[in-house]
This record gives structure tokens, C-alpha cells and sequence, in this order.
């Protein structure tokens, strides 16, 4: 994994931030500039504590299995799936996920994209074998071709997952779009984030731009770039920070092949 790690810190010699927000963003780069910052300096080195804390072990694991558990559904993953993590942060939830999927498909590759180097800095002390890049949510497509450069990454993903980045994007529908470009026709995609909640404080707190979602909205969201969506409350599941509690929704997401 020394491999993965001094080619990544290599690319983020050579990387310009700005520069890559702005040939790949729909918005303010000033704006996503603030983001990276509270990421850097709030979450990069805390975030796996941040989100024991947050839901627990036995919560982590049953999200982490329930993501598991839809990888497996059909449409079923080839064994050389390629999947890729979107805002997948300090890669908490990627190194499980990955180690779960590999138990029974070894040679399936993960890909972790974020646009926080500090974070993905964090992934990659892990020492997993998941390849990382920076980029945006809502413009994969084209981080995918910048990130293609240095790396090795496929065009196209027979599975994405993401958790806990969708309350941070300005454009959380063009996420939805985005994904669904970067997925093969009989891809599948997995999304995991808060209900709507009332702590207005997360967005000075925690760098939040959506108190949440309503999963009604979610599901409007997603209809408008996959054909199949369906979208539950994780029962029981609850992020809870200072007693506070807001609930968790996963969104599944695939087009029916006729
Ligand atoms: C709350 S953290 C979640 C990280 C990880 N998925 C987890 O569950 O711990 C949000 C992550 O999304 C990233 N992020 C926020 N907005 C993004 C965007 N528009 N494109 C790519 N990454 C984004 C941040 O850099 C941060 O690492």
C-alpha cells in the first residue's frame, strides 16, 4: 500500500485546488475553498471518532451492512466489480465496506473521490487497498477524466456508495445526475444521509448546507436519473451529537433493464 500512498501524496504536489474547482464546478470556488478548510481543520484526523460517536458501533455496523447487503442484491455484482466511494471522506466506511465485499469478492477494486485532500490523506494512512482522487459530487464525470491523468480509474462504476455527503452539497440533485452518469446501465447506487432535522447550528458547527432531507424530496431527487428508487428511514439508526439526534435515510438507486 506504500505504493497507493507516495503516488497520492505525489498527485497532491502537483494538484491545484482552485484551479481543478473551477474547470470542474457549477459554483463558487470560494465556497467549496471554506469547505475544504473546515474539513481540514474540524474532521480530517477526527473524523473516525466523530462518527463512533455519532452512531455507535452497533449503528456503524448495521450501515455498513445494510450498504453490504444492497451490493449483494441484484443486479449482483460481477467479481471484478468496480466501485466507488463519492464523499467518502477519512474513508471510515469505505475500508468496511471494501473488507465485507472483498470476504466474498476478492477481486473487487474500490475508489474513494473527495475534495478534501486532508481527509483522503487520512484514508490512505489506513493502508487499505481503495485508490483515491479528488473531485466533486456533482461533476464526477469530469473529476473522474482530470483524476485519469494520474491514475488508473475506470469511466464507468458497477456500484457507488456514499454516506453522509449529500447535506453538504449546494446542488444535492446534480449528485444525483452525476452519479447516475458514472455507472454502467445495470449500476446501482447506494446513498446514506440525515432526515430532515431543525439544528439550524449544524451549518456553523459541522460546515452543513441542508438541515437534512425530507425522504419524499430525496425520492424526487433521484427520479429524475434513475428509473428504480426506493427510499427508507434506517429504523433505529439515529446520529447523535451533544443530544442532539437527527434520523438517517438510505436511498437505493438502479434503472430496470428491460
Ligand atoms: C461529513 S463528511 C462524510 C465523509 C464520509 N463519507 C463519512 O461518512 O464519514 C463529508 C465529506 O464530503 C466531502 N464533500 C463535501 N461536499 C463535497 C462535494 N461537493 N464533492 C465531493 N466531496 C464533498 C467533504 O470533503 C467530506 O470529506
Amino acid at each position: 500500500m506504500a505504493k497507493i500512498q507516495n503516488s497520492f501524496e505525489e498527485y497532491l504536489k502537483n494538484l491545484d485546488l482552485n484551479m481543478l474547482f473551477e474547470k470542474l464546478s457549477l459554483y463558487e470556488s470560494e465556497f467549496l475553498a471554506r469547505e475544504v478548510e473546515h474539513f481540514t481543520v474540524k474532521e480530517a484526523e477526527q473524523r473516525d471518532r466523530i462518527l463512533i460517536n455519532y452512531f455507535g458501533d452497533e449503528g456503524i455496523n448495521r450501515i455498513v451492512d445494510r450498504i453490504v447487503e444492497l451490493l449483494f442484491a441484484s443486479p449482483m455484482l460481477p467479481a471484478d466489480a468496480k466501485v466507488l466511494d463519492v464523499g467518502a471522506g477519512s474513508g471510515f466506511f469505505t475500508v468496511k465496506i471494501a473488507e465485507k465485499v472483498r470476504s466474498r469478492l476478492p477481486k473487487v477494486s474500490f475508489y474513494a473521490m473527495d475534495m478534501t485532500p486532508a481527509m483522503l490523506l487520512s484514508l490512505v494512512k489506513k493502508g487499505a487497498d481503495v485508490q483515491p482522487f479528488i473531485g466533486l459530487a456533482e461533476n464526477l464525470e469530469d473529476s473522474i477524466k482530470e483524476a485519469r491523468r494520474y491514475f488508473d480509474i475506470p469511466d464507468e462504476f458497477d456500484a457507488v456508495f456514499s454516506t453522509l455527503m449529500l447535506h453538504h452539497s449546494v446542488k444535492p440533485e446534480k449528485v444525483f445526475k452525476s452519479i447516475r452518469k458514472v455507472l454502467k446501465e445495470d449500476g446501482k447506487a447506494v446513498v446514506v444521509d440525515l432526515c430532515e432535522h431543525c439544528f439550524e447550528e449544524f451549518k456553523t458547527e459541522m460546515g452543513d448546507v441542508h438541515l437534512g432531507f425530507k425522504p419524499e424530496d430525496i425520492a424526487k431527487m433521484a427520479s429524475n436519473a434513475f428509473g428504480q428508487v426506493r427510499v427508507e428511514k434506517m429504523r433505529g439508526i439515529c446520529c447523535q451529537c451533544s443530544g442532539r439526534s437527527a434520523e438517517v435515510f438510505l436511498a437505493y438507486l438502479y434503472d430496470a433493464l428491460g
